[in-house]
């Protein structure tokens, strides 16, 4: 992330940090520089990096020094229940874990993914798109770890760039509040990747209405600090009781309204053994793209933690959940 520029956050006051909180955002984000949580944390030095996560929205922890994708997961674990693929691509490596999600740029042989490869491209350029993850599942995605194995070299780009949703929706007009807050977005997993690469053969006559869809709510509240948020994802597709082009024109709308720079800040990754966690439940993300594509490594692994709040299943049959994809 960017250097510490603004005032700490309010709500940070009274609380005894055992570690530096360097805020990175005048509204959200920070980074813990010097926290190493490849050492057992007591459980109250947890629920303090938990609040620190509802509050800011997003953590940096440069020093996080976690070993091993063991240890990753079992982090990971802290915050909840974690998802599992249930399907590992033939064009992706075969990691252990069923945890560990590959956001890397290497394919199946361990070699940098190559422009051909549209599978993989397609994916990547799905998370270069402002989402949150898992929107797209009847179940939503709470807590996401991203950790850093392999970095390109510095300058190369690579940055993940986090939006503040609850402030982006705090600040909208009265009217547009009242306009959108009963609304549903109905989520489709194939809408990211078909607007991500619209000309790939991969999605020639397929439907987003063929395929799984989730109905969440536009406006859920994010329940550990009782602040609405926006949530507009790439994978919303439309407004429930909207004509199609009509919710269409309100998701980007607001899009582009939650994603203004004022509301944005860039994570500049640092070193290896880096790891960012973030509220999905109360950020977008994307990933941004940079020289090093085709040309280094970038090996990124991440943890998915699934949503027990309230608004975890939006209006979606609980029983679907059972069944729900991958992450991404
Ligand atoms: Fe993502």
């Amino acid at each position: 992330m960017s250097t510490a520029t603004t005032t700490a956050i309010e709500s940070s006051k009274g609380i005894d940090f055992p570690y530096e909180v360097v805020p990175v955002h005048p509204k959200f984000g920070c980074r813990i520089p010097d926290l190493d949580i490849s050492k057992p944390l007591s459980e109250q030095e947890f629920n303090w990096i938990r609040g620190l996560l509802h509050q800011y929205g997003v953590v940096a922890i440069p020093n996080a020094n976690l070993p091993d994708d063991e240890s990753h997961v079992n982090f990971s674990r802290l915050f909840g229940e974690v998802e599992k693929s249930r399907f590992r691509s033939p064009h992706m490596r075969s990691l252990p874990f069923a945890e560990i999600f590959d956001i890397s740029n290497l394919d199946e042989n361990d070699e940098i993914v190559m422009p051909g490869n549209e599978k993989r491209i397609t994916a990547i350029r799905g998370n270069s798109l402002w989402h949150a993850d898992g929107s797209f599942n009847p179940r939503r995605t709470y807590v996401s770890m991203l950790r850093a194995i392999e970095l390109p070299p510095k300058g190369t780009g690579g940055e993940t760039e986090f939006a503040d949703t609850r402030q982006a929706y705090e600040d909208l007009p009265e009217e547009k509040k009242l306009q959108i807050k009963d609304l549903v977005a109905v989520h489709s997993f194939l809408h990211n990747r078909q607007i991500a690469n619209p000309d790939s053969e991969l999605f020639k006559g397929r439907s987003v209405f063929d395929e799984p869809l989730a109905r969440h709510k536009l406006v859920p509240i994010h329940e550990p600090t009782g602040r609405p948020m926006l949530y507009v994802t790439s994978y919303a597709h439309h407004i429930e009781g909207l004509a199609i082009e009509e919710g269409k024109k309100l998701l980007k709308e607001l899009m582009e309204h939650a994603t203004q720079p004022k509301y944005v800040l860039r994570h500049q990754w640092q070193n290896n053994g880096e790891a960012v966690i973030w509220d999905n439940t109360a950020v977008l993300h994307r990933a941004t793209p940079g020289g090093y594509e085709g040309k280094y490594r970038r090996d990124m692994r991440r943890t998915c933690v699934m949503d027990s709040s309230t608004e975890a299943y939006g209006l979606n049959n609980q029983e679907e959940a059972k069944n729900q994809r991958n992450s991404s």
